[in-house]
Protein backbone atom coordinates (compact mmCIF):
# COMPACT_ATOMS: atom_id res chain seq x y z
CA UNK A 1 0.00 0.00 0.00
CA UNK A 2 0.91 3.42 -0.35
CA UNK A 3 0.65 4.17 3.07
CA UNK A 4 -1.90 6.96 2.51
CA UNK A 5 -4.60 4.40 4.21
CA UNK A 6 -4.26 4.65 7.96
CA UNK A 7 -4.35 1.19 9.64
CA UNK A 8 -6.20 2.11 12.97
CA UNK A 9 -9.59 3.38 10.72
CA UNK A 10 -10.05 -0.09 9.69
CA UNK A 11 -11.34 -1.42 12.83
CA UNK A 12 -13.93 0.94 12.65
CA UNK A 13 -14.33 0.48 8.76
CA UNK A 14 -15.06 -3.51 9.51
CA UNK A 15 -17.39 -2.84 12.17
CA UNK A 16 -19.25 -0.50 10.13
CA UNK A 17 -19.44 -2.80 7.41
CA UNK A 18 -20.53 -5.85 9.36
CA UNK A 19 -22.64 -3.51 11.18
CA UNK A 20 -24.97 -2.14 8.25
CA UNK A 21 -24.32 -3.02 4.56
CA UNK A 22 -25.46 -6.34 3.13
CA UNK A 23 -23.18 -8.26 0.80
CA UNK A 24 -23.69 -9.59 -3.02
CA UNK A 25 -23.82 -13.09 -2.57
CA UNK A 26 -23.42 -13.90 0.37
CA UNK A 27 -24.46 -15.82 3.49
CA UNK A 28 -23.67 -13.21 6.01
CA UNK A 29 -23.95 -15.98 9.10
CA UNK A 30 -20.37 -16.37 9.04
CA UNK A 31 -19.58 -12.72 9.86
CA UNK A 32 -20.61 -13.53 13.17
CA UNK A 33 -17.39 -15.30 13.78
CA UNK A 34 -15.24 -14.00 10.71
CA UNK A 35 -14.34 -10.34 9.45
CA UNK A 36 -16.02 -9.16 6.10
CA UNK A 37 -13.37 -8.92 3.86
CA UNK A 38 -12.39 -4.90 2.93
CA UNK A 39 -10.69 -3.98 -0.06
CA UNK A 40 -8.65 -1.21 0.56
CA UNK A 41 -6.41 -0.27 -2.56
CA UNK A 42 -5.17 -1.59 -5.62
CA UNK A 43 -2.16 -1.33 -8.43
CA UNK A 44 -2.07 -2.88 -11.03
CA UNK A 45 -3.05 -6.21 -10.63
CA UNK A 46 -2.79 -6.43 -6.92
CA UNK A 47 -5.19 -5.48 -4.29
CA UNK A 48 -4.60 -4.87 -0.33
CA UNK A 49 -7.02 -5.82 2.33
CA UNK A 50 -7.90 -4.09 5.83
CA UNK A 51 -4.91 -6.14 7.23
CA UNK A 52 -2.41 -4.63 4.74
CA UNK A 53 -2.07 -7.82 2.89
CA UNK A 54 -1.00 -7.69 -0.85
CA UNK A 55 -3.62 -10.94 -3.00
CA UNK A 56 -2.79 -10.90 -6.24
CA UNK A 57 -6.51 -10.26 -7.80
CA UNK A 58 -7.14 -13.48 -11.21
CA UNK A 59 -10.83 -12.16 -11.68
CA UNK A 60 -10.41 -8.54 -12.10
CA UNK A 61 -12.24 -7.51 -9.26
CA UNK A 62 -13.92 -11.05 -8.69
CA UNK A 63 -16.47 -10.34 -11.47
CA UNK A 64 -14.13 -9.90 -14.56
CA UNK A 65 -14.30 -6.15 -14.71
CA UNK A 66 -11.22 -4.14 -14.49
CA UNK A 67 -10.13 -4.89 -17.73
CA UNK A 68 -7.14 -2.14 -17.40
CA UNK A 69 -5.95 -3.12 -14.06
CA UNK A 70 -6.64 -0.71 -10.61
CA UNK A 71 -4.52 2.65 -9.81
CA UNK A 72 -5.21 4.48 -13.22
CA UNK A 73 -4.64 7.74 -12.47
CA UNK A 74 -5.56 8.96 -15.91
CA UNK A 75 -9.11 7.35 -15.85
CA UNK A 76 -9.43 9.36 -12.50
CA UNK A 77 -8.60 12.27 -13.65
CA UNK A 78 -10.48 12.17 -17.09
CA UNK A 79 -13.72 11.45 -14.71
CA UNK A 80 -12.91 14.32 -12.02
CA UNK A 81 -12.00 16.66 -14.77
CA UNK A 82 -15.62 15.74 -16.61
CA UNK A 83 -17.58 16.01 -13.32
CA UNK A 84 -16.30 19.56 -12.18
CA UNK A 85 -17.42 21.11 -15.87
CA UNK A 86 -20.58 19.26 -16.38
CA UNK A 87 -21.48 16.00 -14.15
CA UNK A 88 -25.29 14.60 -15.25
CA UNK A 89 -28.22 15.82 -17.23
CA UNK A 90 -30.99 13.13 -18.04
CA UNK A 91 -30.38 11.91 -21.48
CA UNK A 92 -32.96 13.41 -23.43
CA UNK A 93 -29.86 15.30 -24.03
CA UNK A 94 -26.44 14.86 -25.19
CA UNK A 95 -23.35 15.29 -23.87
CA UNK A 96 -19.88 15.67 -24.85
CA UNK A 97 -18.24 12.72 -23.72
CA UNK A 98 -21.34 10.74 -24.63
CA UNK A 99 -20.97 11.75 -28.09
CA UNK A 100 -17.53 11.38 -28.04
CA UNK A 101 -17.49 7.82 -26.48
CA UNK A 102 -20.50 6.56 -28.74
CA UNK A 103 -18.05 7.75 -32.32
CA UNK A 104 -15.01 5.88 -30.46
CA UNK A 105 -17.03 2.58 -29.82
CA UNK A 106 -19.02 2.82 -33.03
CA UNK A 107 -15.71 2.86 -34.83
CA UNK A 108 -14.88 -0.52 -33.29
CA UNK A 109 -18.27 -2.24 -34.07
CA UNK A 110 -18.16 -2.42 -38.27
CA UNK A 111 -22.20 -2.81 -39.22
CA UNK A 112 -23.40 -1.11 -35.74
CA UNK A 113 -24.43 2.23 -35.58
CA UNK A 114 -25.82 3.65 -32.18
CA UNK A 115 -25.53 3.62 -28.46
CA UNK A 116 -27.96 3.81 -25.99
CA UNK A 117 -26.77 4.55 -22.22
CA UNK A 118 -27.69 2.99 -19.08
CA UNK A 119 -25.61 1.69 -15.94
CA UNK A 120 -25.41 -1.95 -15.70
CA UNK A 121 -25.53 -5.52 -17.40
CA UNK A 122 -28.67 -6.24 -16.78
CA UNK A 123 -30.14 -2.96 -17.51
CA UNK A 124 -28.37 -3.42 -21.16
CA UNK A 125 -30.14 -6.45 -21.87
CA UNK A 126 -33.49 -5.21 -20.22
CA UNK A 127 -33.16 -2.16 -22.69
CA UNK A 128 -32.71 -4.95 -25.91
CA UNK A 129 -35.68 -6.49 -24.70
CA UNK A 130 -37.83 -3.75 -24.36
CA UNK A 131 -36.43 -2.89 -27.93
CA UNK A 132 -37.38 -6.25 -29.20
CA UNK A 133 -40.48 -5.83 -27.54
CA UNK A 134 -42.21 -2.77 -29.04
CA UNK A 135 -40.80 -3.98 -32.32
CA UNK A 136 -43.00 -6.92 -31.60
CA UNK A 137 -45.85 -4.43 -31.21
CA UNK A 138 -45.24 -1.61 -34.04
CA UNK A 139 -44.58 -4.67 -36.61
CA UNK A 140 -46.14 -7.76 -35.76
CA UNK A 141 -49.07 -7.19 -34.01
CA UNK A 142 -47.94 -8.24 -30.61
CA UNK A 143 -46.91 -11.54 -32.16
CA UNK A 144 -43.21 -11.99 -32.59
CA UNK A 145 -42.20 -11.25 -28.89
CA UNK A 146 -40.77 -14.53 -27.64
CA UNK A 147 -37.20 -14.03 -26.56
CA UNK A 148 -34.86 -17.20 -26.65
CA UNK A 149 -31.79 -17.24 -24.24
CA UNK A 150 -29.79 -20.61 -23.63
CA UNK A 151 -29.15 -23.04 -20.95
CA UNK A 152 -26.33 -21.48 -18.72
CA UNK A 153 -25.97 -18.33 -19.81
CA UNK A 154 -26.54 -15.50 -17.52
CA UNK A 155 -27.91 -11.64 -18.78
CA UNK A 156 -28.48 -10.44 -15.67
CA UNK A 157 -29.98 -10.21 -11.76
CA UNK A 158 -33.22 -8.12 -12.42
CA UNK A 159 -36.47 -10.28 -12.47
CA UNK A 160 -36.82 -9.77 -16.62
CA UNK A 161 -33.06 -10.46 -16.83
CA UNK A 162 -33.20 -13.33 -14.99
CA UNK A 163 -36.45 -14.46 -16.83
CA UNK A 164 -33.81 -14.80 -19.59
CA UNK A 165 -31.41 -16.94 -17.56
CA UNK A 166 -30.49 -20.20 -18.67
CA UNK A 167 -29.06 -20.81 -14.28
CA UNK A 168 -31.20 -22.67 -12.49
CA UNK A 169 -29.63 -21.44 -9.16
CA UNK A 170 -29.89 -17.95 -9.63
CA UNK A 171 -32.97 -17.80 -10.62
CA UNK A 172 -34.42 -20.49 -7.87
CA UNK A 173 -36.93 -18.49 -5.10
CA UNK A 174 -37.29 -15.36 -7.32
CA UNK A 175 -40.19 -16.29 -9.61
CA UNK A 176 -42.51 -16.02 -10.97
CA UNK A 177 -40.55 -14.75 -14.02
CA UNK A 178 -41.76 -12.43 -17.28
CA UNK A 179 -43.33 -14.46 -19.90
CA UNK A 180 -42.38 -14.77 -23.23
CA UNK A 181 -38.65 -16.10 -22.21
CA UNK A 182 -38.08 -19.38 -23.56
CA UNK A 183 -34.57 -21.24 -23.64
CA UNK A 184 -32.23 -22.82 -26.04
CA UNK A 185 -29.14 -26.09 -25.05
CA UNK A 186 -26.46 -25.12 -24.20
CA UNK A 187 -23.60 -25.59 -26.43
CA UNK A 188 -20.76 -27.11 -24.28
CA UNK A 189 -19.69 -30.04 -26.21
CA UNK A 190 -17.50 -31.39 -22.77
CA UNK A 191 -21.04 -32.53 -21.76
CA UNK A 192 -22.72 -33.10 -24.26
CA UNK A 193 -26.70 -34.07 -24.79
CA UNK A 194 -26.54 -36.06 -28.09
CA UNK A 195 -23.93 -38.24 -27.15
CA UNK A 196 -20.38 -38.45 -29.51
CA UNK A 197 -21.93 -36.09 -32.42
CA UNK A 198 -19.48 -35.42 -35.30
CA UNK A 199 -20.77 -31.80 -35.74
CA UNK A 200 -21.51 -30.77 -32.40
CA UNK A 201 -21.25 -27.36 -32.66
CA UNK A 202 -24.07 -27.14 -35.61
CA UNK A 203 -26.50 -29.85 -33.84
CA UNK A 204 -26.05 -27.34 -30.76
CA UNK A 205 -27.52 -24.81 -33.33
CA UNK A 206 -29.71 -26.84 -35.04
CA UNK A 207 -31.50 -27.35 -31.48
CA UNK A 208 -32.21 -23.76 -31.68
CA UNK A 209 -33.80 -24.18 -34.77
CA UNK A 210 -35.93 -26.79 -33.47
CA UNK A 211 -36.96 -24.07 -30.28
CA UNK A 212 -37.68 -21.58 -32.88
CA UNK A 213 -40.06 -24.64 -34.89
CA UNK A 214 -41.83 -25.80 -32.07
CA UNK A 215 -42.49 -22.22 -30.74
CA UNK A 216 -43.22 -20.35 -33.82
CA UNK A 217 -41.19 -18.69 -35.92
CA UNK A 218 -43.99 -15.80 -35.56
CA UNK A 219 -43.77 -15.69 -31.97
CA UNK A 220 -39.93 -15.33 -31.73
CA UNK A 221 -38.83 -11.46 -32.04
CA UNK A 222 -35.46 -12.16 -30.41
CA UNK A 223 -32.08 -15.14 -29.47
CA UNK A 224 -29.72 -13.50 -26.73
CA UNK A 225 -26.54 -15.02 -26.52
CA UNK A 226 -22.92 -14.70 -24.92
CA UNK A 227 -19.85 -14.93 -27.14
CA UNK A 228 -18.36 -17.22 -24.46
CA UNK A 229 -20.45 -18.22 -21.43
CA UNK A 230 -18.97 -16.53 -18.69
CA UNK A 231 -20.35 -17.76 -15.16
CA UNK A 232 -22.31 -20.58 -16.42
CA UNK A 233 -18.89 -22.06 -16.78
CA UNK A 234 -16.26 -20.56 -19.48
CA UNK A 235 -18.25 -22.27 -22.52
CA UNK A 236 -16.41 -21.30 -25.90
CA UNK A 237 -18.82 -22.44 -28.43
CA UNK A 238 -17.29 -25.24 -31.29
CA UNK A 239 -16.62 -24.50 -34.42
CA UNK A 240 -20.03 -24.68 -36.75
CA UNK A 241 -21.49 -23.05 -33.93
CA UNK A 242 -21.85 -19.65 -35.04
CA UNK A 243 -21.95 -19.68 -38.30
CA UNK A 244 -25.05 -21.59 -38.09
CA UNK A 245 -26.82 -19.47 -35.57
CA UNK A 246 -26.62 -16.73 -37.85
CA UNK A 247 -27.98 -18.70 -40.53
CA UNK A 248 -30.95 -19.34 -38.29
CA UNK A 249 -31.91 -15.84 -37.25
CA UNK A 250 -31.49 -14.51 -40.90
CA UNK A 251 -34.23 -17.56 -42.19
CA UNK A 252 -36.59 -16.71 -39.27
CA UNK A 253 -35.89 -12.93 -39.00
CA UNK A 254 -35.02 -13.26 -35.57
CA UNK A 255 -33.03 -10.59 -33.94
CA UNK A 256 -29.88 -11.72 -32.41
CA UNK A 257 -28.89 -9.72 -29.17
CA UNK A 258 -24.88 -10.58 -28.55
CA UNK A 259 -24.64 -10.01 -24.62
CA UNK A 260 -20.78 -8.56 -24.32
CA UNK A 261 -21.66 -7.62 -20.70
CA UNK A 262 -18.08 -9.93 -19.82
CA UNK A 263 -16.58 -10.83 -23.51
CA UNK A 264 -16.70 -6.68 -24.49
CA UNK A 265 -13.57 -4.26 -24.00
CA UNK A 266 -11.15 -7.26 -25.09
CA UNK A 267 -11.20 -9.74 -22.74
CA UNK A 268 -11.22 -12.13 -25.47
CA UNK A 269 -8.50 -10.94 -27.57
CA UNK A 270 -10.66 -8.87 -29.71
CA UNK A 271 -12.73 -5.93 -28.93
CA UNK A 272 -15.84 -7.82 -28.59
CA UNK A 273 -16.18 -11.49 -28.44
CA UNK A 274 -18.81 -12.08 -31.04
CA UNK A 275 -15.47 -10.75 -33.27
CA UNK A 276 -13.44 -13.82 -33.24
CA UNK A 277 -16.73 -15.51 -35.55
CA UNK A 278 -17.71 -13.11 -37.98
CA UNK A 279 -21.50 -12.74 -36.29
CA UNK A 280 -23.21 -9.78 -37.51
CA UNK A 281 -25.22 -8.87 -34.26
CA UNK A 282 -29.01 -6.63 -34.59
CA UNK A 283 -27.83 -5.42 -30.55
CA UNK A 284 -24.84 -5.80 -28.60
CA UNK A 285 -25.19 -5.04 -25.03
CA UNK A 286 -22.02 -4.17 -23.02
CA UNK A 287 -21.06 -2.96 -19.55
CA UNK A 288 -18.01 -4.15 -16.76
CA UNK A 289 -14.85 -3.44 -19.01
CA UNK A 290 -16.35 -0.54 -20.68
CA UNK A 291 -15.01 1.51 -17.76
CA UNK A 292 -13.01 -1.33 -16.20
CA UNK A 293 -15.16 -0.14 -12.88
CA UNK A 294 -13.80 3.16 -12.76
CA UNK A 295 -17.51 4.39 -13.30
CA UNK A 296 -20.58 2.77 -13.88
CA UNK A 297 -21.83 2.54 -17.57
CA UNK A 298 -23.43 -0.06 -20.09
CA UNK A 299 -24.66 0.45 -23.67
CA UNK A 300 -27.16 -0.75 -25.89
CA UNK A 301 -25.92 -0.88 -29.37
CA UNK A 302 -27.77 -1.46 -32.31
CA UNK A 303 -27.84 -1.55 -36.11
CA UNK A 304 -29.34 1.70 -37.94
CA UNK A 305 -31.64 -0.85 -39.10
CA UNK A 306 -32.55 -1.50 -35.50
CA UNK A 307 -32.46 2.18 -34.45
CA UNK A 308 -34.91 3.66 -38.02
CA UNK A 309 -37.99 1.33 -36.97
CA UNK A 310 -38.46 3.58 -34.25
CA UNK A 311 -38.27 6.69 -36.83
CA UNK A 312 -41.66 7.70 -37.50
CA UNK A 313 -44.36 10.20 -37.39
CA UNK A 314 -43.93 12.57 -34.54
CA UNK A 315 -47.48 12.97 -34.28
CA UNK A 316 -47.61 9.24 -33.24
CA UNK A 317 -46.24 9.98 -29.33
CA UNK A 318 -46.16 6.49 -28.94
CA UNK A 319 -44.33 5.25 -31.31
CA UNK A 320 -40.54 5.76 -30.24
CA UNK A 321 -38.48 4.36 -27.74
CA UNK A 322 -40.34 5.36 -24.50
CA UNK A 323 -37.23 4.15 -22.40
CA UNK A 324 -35.17 6.31 -19.80
CA UNK A 325 -32.46 5.73 -17.49
CA UNK A 326 -31.70 8.51 -15.18
CA UNK A 327 -27.83 7.39 -14.60
CA UNK A 328 -27.76 6.43 -17.91
CA UNK A 329 -27.24 10.57 -18.37
CA UNK A 330 -23.90 10.54 -16.16
CA UNK A 331 -21.05 11.60 -17.65
CA UNK A 332 -18.61 9.92 -15.91
CA UNK A 333 -19.49 6.75 -17.31
CA UNK A 334 -18.11 7.83 -21.11
CA UNK A 335 -15.56 10.37 -19.50
CA UNK A 336 -13.74 7.02 -17.96
CA UNK A 337 -14.91 4.51 -21.22
CA UNK A 338 -12.96 6.94 -23.67
CA UNK A 339 -10.07 7.06 -21.23
CA UNK A 340 -10.06 3.22 -20.70
CA UNK A 341 -10.71 2.72 -24.52
CA UNK A 342 -7.25 4.42 -24.92
CA UNK A 343 -5.27 2.70 -22.23
CA UNK A 344 -6.28 -0.52 -24.41
CA UNK A 345 -5.03 0.69 -27.66
CA UNK A 346 -2.17 2.81 -26.51
CA UNK A 347 -0.46 -0.19 -24.16
CA UNK A 348 -1.85 -2.49 -27.31
CA UNK A 349 -3.32 -4.62 -24.35
CA UNK A 350 -5.98 -6.60 -27.22
CA UNK A 351 -2.11 -8.10 -28.35
CA UNK A 352 -1.06 -8.73 -24.40
CA UNK A 353 -4.41 -10.63 -24.20
CA UNK A 354 -4.26 -12.97 -26.84
CA UNK A 355 -0.66 -13.97 -26.24
CA UNK A 356 -1.25 -14.01 -22.65
CA UNK A 357 -4.54 -16.29 -23.30
CA UNK A 358 -2.85 -18.58 -25.25
CA UNK A 359 0.23 -19.01 -22.12
CA UNK A 360 -2.90 -18.99 -20.15
CA UNK A 361 -4.40 -21.87 -21.65
CA UNK A 362 -1.21 -23.77 -22.18
CA UNK A 363 -0.49 -23.78 -18.46
CA UNK A 364 -3.80 -25.09 -17.62
CA UNK A 365 -3.63 -27.91 -19.95
CA UNK A 366 -0.40 -28.28 -18.16
CA UNK A 367 -2.36 -28.92 -14.80
CA UNK A 368 -4.33 -31.72 -16.72
CA UNK A 369 -1.21 -33.64 -17.27
CA UNK A 370 -0.75 -33.70 -13.16
CA UNK A 371 -4.25 -33.62 -11.58
CA UNK A 372 -6.64 -36.24 -12.88
CA UNK A 373 -9.44 -33.91 -11.30
CA UNK A 374 -8.62 -31.67 -14.04
CA UNK A 375 -11.18 -32.26 -16.51
CA UNK A 376 -11.68 -29.79 -19.13
CA UNK A 377 -9.36 -26.09 -19.91
CA UNK A 378 -11.51 -24.04 -21.89
CA UNK A 379 -11.13 -20.43 -22.68
CA UNK A 380 -10.64 -17.21 -25.60
CA UNK A 381 -8.00 -14.65 -24.34
CA UNK A 382 -7.56 -13.94 -21.12
CA UNK A 383 -10.58 -15.58 -20.02
CA UNK A 384 -10.14 -19.24 -19.35
CA UNK A 385 -12.00 -22.07 -16.75
CA UNK A 386 -10.85 -25.13 -15.68
CA UNK A 387 -13.69 -28.10 -15.28
CA UNK A 388 -13.01 -30.48 -12.49
CA UNK A 389 -14.46 -33.89 -12.31
CA UNK A 390 -14.12 -36.72 -10.16
CA UNK A 391 -14.07 -39.06 -12.43
CA UNK A 392 -12.39 -38.39 -16.40
CA UNK A 393 -14.10 -41.43 -17.29
CA UNK A 394 -17.36 -40.61 -16.36
CA UNK A 395 -16.72 -37.18 -16.21
CA UNK A 396 -18.35 -36.40 -12.74
CA UNK A 397 -18.30 -33.57 -11.39
CA UNK A 398 -16.20 -32.00 -8.56
CA UNK A 399 -18.23 -31.37 -5.23
CA UNK A 400 -19.05 -28.13 -5.50
CA UNK A 401 -17.91 -28.25 -1.52
CA UNK A 402 -14.19 -29.40 -2.69
CA UNK A 403 -14.07 -27.18 -5.82
CA UNK A 404 -14.80 -24.04 -2.80
CA UNK A 405 -11.90 -25.58 -1.26
CA UNK A 406 -9.08 -24.97 -4.02
CA UNK A 407 -10.23 -21.43 -4.58
CA UNK A 408 -10.09 -20.91 -0.42
CA UNK A 409 -6.26 -22.38 -0.41
CA UNK A 410 -5.75 -20.12 -3.45
CA UNK A 411 -6.95 -17.08 -1.58
CA UNK A 412 -5.77 -18.31 2.15
CA UNK A 413 -2.02 -19.68 1.40
CA UNK A 414 -1.28 -18.21 -1.98
CA UNK A 415 -3.38 -14.68 -1.70
CA UNK A 416 -4.10 -15.40 -5.11
CA UNK A 417 -7.50 -14.51 -6.10
CA UNK A 418 -9.51 -16.81 -8.60
CA UNK A 419 -13.28 -17.69 -9.29
CA UNK A 420 -15.33 -20.37 -9.94
CA UNK A 421 -19.14 -21.04 -11.42
CA UNK A 422 -21.18 -20.92 -7.76
CA UNK A 423 -24.75 -21.01 -6.79
CA UNK A 424 -25.35 -21.44 -11.21
CA UNK A 425 -25.82 -25.04 -11.97
CA UNK A 426 -27.34 -27.66 -9.69
CA UNK A 427 -24.60 -29.67 -9.38
CA UNK A 428 -21.91 -28.21 -12.13
CA UNK A 429 -20.56 -25.26 -10.08
CA UNK A 430 -17.21 -27.30 -10.90
CA UNK A 431 -15.30 -24.93 -13.34
CA UNK A 432 -12.21 -22.19 -11.95
CA UNK A 433 -12.52 -19.29 -13.74
CA UNK A 434 -9.93 -16.85 -14.28
CA UNK A 435 -10.21 -13.71 -15.74
CA UNK A 436 -6.65 -11.37 -14.96
CA UNK A 437 -6.31 -8.03 -16.04
CA UNK A 438 -5.18 -7.24 -19.89
CA UNK A 439 -2.38 -6.34 -18.29
CA UNK A 440 -1.18 -9.45 -16.97
CA UNK A 441 2.03 -10.89 -17.65
CA UNK A 442 3.67 -14.07 -17.92
CA UNK A 443 5.14 -13.87 -14.10
CA UNK A 444 1.80 -12.68 -12.87
CA UNK A 445 0.13 -16.13 -14.84
CA UNK A 446 2.93 -18.44 -13.31
CA UNK A 447 1.79 -16.90 -9.87
CA UNK A 448 -1.77 -17.43 -10.69
CA UNK A 449 -0.94 -21.32 -11.85
CA UNK A 450 1.14 -22.29 -9.19
CA UNK A 451 -1.25 -21.35 -6.88
CA UNK A 452 -4.06 -23.90 -8.07
CA UNK A 453 -1.29 -26.56 -8.53
CA UNK A 454 -0.36 -26.42 -4.93
CA UNK A 455 -3.87 -26.51 -3.90
CA UNK A 456 -5.20 -28.98 -6.11
CA UNK A 457 -2.69 -30.92 -4.97
CA UNK A 458 -3.41 -30.28 -1.27
CA UNK A 459 -7.52 -30.17 -1.61
CA UNK A 460 -7.58 -33.35 -3.70
CA UNK A 461 -4.43 -35.79 -3.92
C1 LIG B 1 -22.90 -12.15 -19.35
C2 LIG B 1 -23.49 -11.22 -18.34
N1 LIG B 1 -24.52 -10.44 -18.70
C3 LIG B 1 -25.08 -9.58 -17.83
C4 LIG B 1 -24.63 -9.46 -16.55
C5 LIG B 1 -25.29 -8.51 -15.60
O1 LIG B 1 -24.50 -7.41 -15.39
P1 LIG B 1 -24.73 -6.47 -14.11
O2 LIG B 1 -24.34 -7.25 -12.90
O3 LIG B 1 -23.87 -5.27 -14.39
O4 LIG B 1 -26.17 -6.11 -14.08
C6 LIG B 1 -23.55 -10.24 -16.13
C7 LIG B 1 -23.02 -10.13 -14.77
O5 LIG B 1 -22.18 -10.87 -14.31
C8 LIG B 1 -22.97 -11.17 -17.05
O6 LIG B 1 -21.99 -11.99 -16.67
Amino acid sequence: MDGVSNQNDFQEVVENDRAHVWHHLSQHKKFETSDPLIIIEGKGLRVWNQAGREHLDAVSGGVWTVNVGYGRASIADAVRDQLVKMNFFGGTTGSIPGAMFSERLISKMPGMSRVYYSNSGSEANEKAYKIVRQIAHNKYGGKKHKILYRERDYHGTTITALSSGGQEERKAQYGPYTPGFVSVPHCLEYRSQWGDVEDYGVRAANAIEEVILREGADTVGALILEPVTAGGGVIVPPDGYWPRVQEICKKYDVLLIIDEVVCGMGRTGEWFGYQHYGIEPDMVTMAKGVASGYAAISCTVTTEEVFNMFKADPNDHMSYFRDISTFGGCTAGPAAALENMRILEEENLLENTTNMGEYLLDALEGLKAKHAVAGEARGKGLFCGLELVSDRDTKEPLPEPVVQQIVGRCFSEHAVVIGSTNRSLPGLNNTLCLSPALIATKSDIDEIIAAIDESMTYVTA
